[in-house]
């Protein structure tokens, strides 16, 4: 994060809610010099009280943005209330929907960036895509890794895409995990040893699939006339994988409207 404390501009995050939390904390602890502006009182203060050397503000109608780097962490209903005076360094938004253009007719900067984080930007782990201006790409992606990892997309029609595959994904697994934990406890098992169990699965399975490629790992653990060929063949036959790819394109065609 050295680029952060080299440049004269501190980071400006407006809005600290579900997200705009997770990403504050994730880039004080990476030592971004970072300041906050949120709406209400209450907040504040328990920000300050949290993070005792935090710079909180109370956001006003119109916000002074010159020379900074701003992200602009709140829902898109919110943006078009606030008024932004100046030319940013950098505005980066993490709202669905709000195209650059769209960024573009309301905010002066030298720089656009859109970013979709997930939900694991709660455990500092996102899988955030990014896309926007390529002159700010190293900063970006920067900003991100303070929560979890990024990459860069080349459009903002990846963008949608990425959206549907980090985003949406976290609860299509959900999903997987439920009807594990249920399949054992249809056939016997305690729920909370089901359930033990599954957490422990999809644990050892992200450091599994972070070496090696899933067909490599279906073909390891699927052996002849064995339980797992039997499991599979069912999936198979139930059109599992279409359901799934059928998931992600609907979720990329919502993103997209
Ligand atoms: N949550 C996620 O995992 C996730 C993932 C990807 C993208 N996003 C995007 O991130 C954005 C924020 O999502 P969220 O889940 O964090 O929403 P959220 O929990 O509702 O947080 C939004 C925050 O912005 C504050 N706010 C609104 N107007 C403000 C202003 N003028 N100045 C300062 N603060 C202001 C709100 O304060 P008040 O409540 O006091 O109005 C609230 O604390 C959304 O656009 C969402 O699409 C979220």
């Amino acid at each position: 994060m050295s680029f952060f404390k080299e440049t004269d501009s501190s980071v400006l995050l407006i809005g600290a809610g579900n997200l705009g939390e997770a990403l504050l904390d994730g880039m004080l602890k990476k030592g971004v010099p970072v300041s906050v502006m949120v709406h209400a009182q209450d907040k504040a203060l328990k920000l300050s009280e949290y993070y005792p050397s935090l710079k909180v503000e109370i956001s006003k109608k119109t916000i002074d943005i010159d020379g900074r780097i701003v992200i602009l962490a709140v829902k898109p209903g919110s943006f078009y209330d606030i008024r932004f005076e100046g030319r940013a360094k950098a505005f980066v938004s993490v709202m669905a929907k709000i195209y650059l253009e769209d960024l573009k007719l309301s905010v002066d900067a030298e720089n656009y960036v859109r970013a979709m984080p997930n939900l694991a930007a709660r455990c500092a782990k996102s899988m955030t895509a990014v896309t926007g201006s390529i002159a700010y790409k190293k900063e970006a992606l920067a900003l991100f890794e303070s929560i979890g990892k990024s990459v860069w997309v080349d459009s903002e029609d990846e963008l949608n895409i990425a959206t549907a595959l980090a985003g949406s994904a976290p609860a299509f697994l959900a999903l997987v995990a439920e009807s594990l934990t249920d399949g054992a406890v249809r056939v016997g098992l305690k729920r909370s040893v089901a359930e033990e169990m599954t957490k422990g699965l999809f644990d050892g399975f992200a450091s599994l699939i972070a070496q090696s490629h899933p067909a490599k790992i279906k073909e390891e653990v699927m052996s002849p006339k064995g339980t797992t060929a039997a499991g599979v063949f069912e999936l198979e036959n139930a059109g599992t994988r279409a359901a799934f790819m059928k998931a992600i394109e609907a979720a990329y065609l919502k993103a997209s409207k």
